[in-house]
């Protein structure tokens, strides 16, 4: 069944190779994935060779654990690691289909790196970004072809997550949404096409949630109590244990979207940019890291 909004599937373009820019977690998460799901060259690009490196590692390093597992045979798992190349350098985009983007999260970054692939890549190229909550109208306004600019965002961990929000920005083109819808498809993940809008649909009600964890926090209540007090609802993981996985700074960062969009509904939380600055890891053995303990506000 077709999801609701997609286009015509016979719009789509055809994917023969695939570009990743960034080679961070998630990035490389990604990487793996198309190489798996779609069995097409995927690139992984980023700034310097010591990242593109470590991000071509970590897809290598999964491979064996997919192996190790019996997911993966042995043939199959030499041909994935074919698949999967990095460079520094981004001409390696020339003939890619579709290049996704997981860079920094600031609009400037984005622009900057869209502008640079623009020249690279053909005109029907889809350039989607995994954008937590950036608006993807915006990454696309000074572009030659802001048709082909599609958000594609996933959630962590990629290999698991089963959704994706597909986001039509204001001049999407119905080939760059069909071509993604089809790409969600054969990377056998649920997709939805949701508002070019702050933060989307997940991460705002996310935020809201955790946001309210945090300000509990923020009022006096200890962490650890606050941390325990949904176990009853059953949730696959503990909020402090979410934000460590999605990263204090990326929480950091879709709080601050939210909160200037909507600043009665997401006040700022001041421990979270505490936790976020300090680059500290927020737990350590699945508690919460005394050093972070350590410099908490609560209840001023
Ligand atoms: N990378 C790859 N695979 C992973 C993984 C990771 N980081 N973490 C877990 N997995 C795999 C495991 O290998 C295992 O696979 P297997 O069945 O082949 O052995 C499978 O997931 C289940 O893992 P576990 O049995 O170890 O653990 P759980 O059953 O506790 O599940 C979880 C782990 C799926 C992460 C679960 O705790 C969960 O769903 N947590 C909530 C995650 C969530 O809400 N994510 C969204 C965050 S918001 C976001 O990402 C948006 C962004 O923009 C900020």
């Amino acid at each position: 069944k077709r999801p609701a909004g997609a286009p015509d599937p016979g719009l789509a373009r055809d994917v023969t190779k695939v570009g990743v820019v960034g080679a961070g977690l998630m990035a490389s998460q990604m990487a793996l994935l198309f190489a798996r799901r779609l069995e097409v060259p995927v690139v992984l690009t980023d700034l310097d060779q010591e990242r593109v490196d470590k991000g071509v590692a970590y897809v290598r390093a999964q491979i064996d654990k997919l192996v190790s597992k019996g997911r993966l045979d042995a043939g199959k798992a030499a041909k994935l690691r074919g698949l999967v190349s990095g460079s520094v350098d981004k001409s390696v985009f020339a003939d890619a289909d579709f290049v996704i983007e997981a860079v920094f999260e600031e609009l400037g970054v984005k622009k900057q790196v869209w502008a640079e692939i623009e020249k690279i890549v053909s005109p029907e190229c889809v350039l989607a970004t995994n954008t937590s909550s950036l608006s993807v109208t915006a990454q696309a306004a000074d572009l030659e072809h802001p048709e082909r600019v599609v958000g594609f965002h996933f959630f962590n961990p990629v290999a698991v997550m089963p959704l994706v929000e597909i986001i039509r920005a204001e001049r999407t083109g119905d080939a760059a949404l069909a071509t993604a819808f089809e790409v969600g498809k054969k990377l056998k993940k649920s997709c939805v096409l949701v508002k070019d809008a702050p933060a989307f649909v997940v991460n705002r009600v996310l935020m809201r949630f955790m946001g309210e964890i945090f300000a509990t926090v923020d009022a006096g209540t200890p962490p650890a109590v606050a941390d325990g007090a949904l176990d009853p609802l059953g949730l696959p993981m503990r909020p402090l244990a979410l934000t460590q996985l999605v990263g204090p700074g990326v929480a950091y960062h879709v709080g601050s979207i939210l909160h200037d969009a909507f600043p009665d509904r997401f006040p700022a939380s001041e421990n979270v940019k505490l936790i976020a600055e300090s680059g500290l890891p927020l737990l350590v053995d699945d508690e919460l890291n005394p050093e972070v303990a350590a410099i908490l506000r609560q209840g001023e």
